[in-house]
């Protein structure tokens, strides 16, 4: 058996037959590390067998195709479920990436006991010993006796153990401990990761058992590994939240089973983690009375509206030739964008002034959505109007300054109603044809509209004490 060297880049995973300094496929320097590769004889049967892990296969009209209907297996956790559009499918193979301490091993862990109740699960940890996963099943309260756990990090041997238990759920924690011996590449290395992810992607494929693999996460946020990793998997699940925060939300960014964004939320407790079913309560988590710069919002994620607070300062105080813009929670360089709009459409210029915008809770909202209630925090802040706590805010902003419709804004109006909101600034185009019982609606057609149901609202408040 012959075996090749190649070099491999460690970030998008072209291989080149010599060294180079400038990875070709994705221009980054110095990724390129040599790695060998088995003779083709072990390796290429495998690989043409195809992700859907049939070899021979003839060409079939797609109306011929019988359709089954697909077998779902609830994980138990009904936001986890949601996200993977609504339950596990058999023989699909589940990445989920999150940083470090987010959470992966816990969730997975109290998924597959809930699993073992009605299959069989195997958890195989590369990472943490079989004591620290009993300790922390122990901690998490529930009875983990079904649950099998296996310390391995070659996967043909995981195979093996696969062919011999037969369970229906596997979780590998994580993709990156494991190698094939195939390859003599370091695990966690880009060869490495596919090969094995390869291996276990076959397999779930032949025999329809459903797989979670766990990926790292680079410090740049995406999942360490190479690209094909995503592209091999049914579907990607992150796993995000401040670490010092309580909350974690988990969103599918890839699904072939279902729909992407949506968005399971959990929060960490000393005994696990919790589902939240009604994460508008906890994101909503209002201090006394009204104050200036703080605003919220209907957000859309996936299937289900959510309602979330933005807080924005600006600075009062002097002007800086530097001013800092900083954006938590939503994408700064709509920030600038807005901040534009507000000058010219809103007559509010902010050069010189220090900005700070922060969704609450770690929630990030990229929905153009956000944009009329962003500005109009920025204008209570600037102006300090202390902004009514039942006052609701949606609505997309465009350059012109026109105020435009966003989608299923009759549903976020009746989540708002639900939760005691009594007005709402929203597009003209969102207007209900119908009254939402209790809710007061102020349809904008512009920024300008906007801004005078705005102070039209703050007045009052300003009457009523
Ligand atoms: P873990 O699942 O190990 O994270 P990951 O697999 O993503 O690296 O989660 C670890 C963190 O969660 C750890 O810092 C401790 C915390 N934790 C709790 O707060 N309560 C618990 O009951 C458990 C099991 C973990
Ligand atoms: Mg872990």
């Amino acid at each position: 058996m012959k075996s090749k060297r190649q070099y491999v880049c460690q970030s998008c995973g072209q291989a080149s037959p010599k060294w180079l300094g400038q990875c070709p496929g994705c221009d980054a320097w110095n990724t390129l590390l040599e790695e060998v590769v088995a003779a083709p004889t072990t390796a290429s049967p495998k690989r043409r067998a195809g992700y859907a892990g049939t070899a021979n296969s003839a060409p079939i009209a797609l109306s011929d195709v019988t359709l089954q209907a697909q077998d779902r297996l609830t994980t138990g956790l009904v936001e986890l479920d949601r996200v993977l559009g609504g339950g596990l499918v058999s023989g699909s193979v589940v990445l989920i990436g999150g940083d470090p301490g987010i959470g992966k091993s816990t969730l997975l862990l109290q998924a597959l006991v809930r699993i073992a109740a009605r299959e069989k699960v195997l958890y195989v940890t590369g990472e943490e010993s079989l004591e620290q996963i009993a300790s922390r099943a122990r901690r998490t309260g529930i009875d983990s006796q079904d649950v099998t756990a296996l310390a391995e990090t070659n996967v043909e041997r995981v195979l093996e153990q696969m062919q011999k238990l037969k369970p229906q759920v596997l979780v590998i924690d994580s993709i990156q401990t494991l190698f094939s011996p195939a390859l003599s590449a370091a695990p966690g290395s880009v060869s490495q990761v596919r090969e094995c992810a390869l291996s276990l992607v076959n397999f779930a494929k032949a025999t329809g058992v459903s797989v979670f693999l766990v990926g790292h996460v680079t410090k740049e946020g995406a999942l360490a590994g190479p690209r094909v990793l995503e592209h091999m998997v049914d579907t990607v699940l992150y796993f995000e939240g401040e670490r010092a925060g309580r909350y974690r939300l988990i969103r599918a960014v890839k699904n072939r089973f279902g729909a992407v964004n949506e968005l399971g939320v959990f929060a960490m407790t000393d005994r696990g983690l919790k589902e939240v079913s009604s994460p508008s309560k906890i994101f909503l988590s209002r201090g006394e009375g009204p104050v200036p710069g703080s605003v919220v919002i209907a957000a859309w994620e996936g299937s289900r509206p959510l309602l979330a607070e933005f807080q924005a300062l600006v600075d009062q105080g002097g002007q800086s030739d530097r001013p800092r813009r900083v954006a938590v929670g939503i994408d700064g360089q709509r920030l600038a964008m807005l901040i534009a709009v507000l000058a010219r459409h809103g007559h509010m210029p902010m050069q010189g002034r220090d900005i700070f915008v922060n969704v609450v809770g770690g929630l990030r909202i990229m929905e153009t959505a956000a944009d009329l209630p962003l500005l109009l925090a920025l204008m209570s802040s600037a102006l300090n109007l202390a902004v009514p706590q039942d006052l609701l805010i949606f609505g997309e902003v465009g350059l012109a300054g026109e105020v435009r419709p966003v989608q299923s804004g009759q549903e976020r109006l009746t989540e708002a109603a639900k939760h005691g909101f009594k007005r709402a600034i929203i597009p003209k185009g969102n207007a209900p044809k119908t009254n939402i019982k209790g809710m007061q609606v102020f349809a904008a057609s512009n920024l300008g509209d906007a801004m005078r149901a705005f102070r039209q609202c703050v007045g009052e408040e300003l009457k009523d004490v």
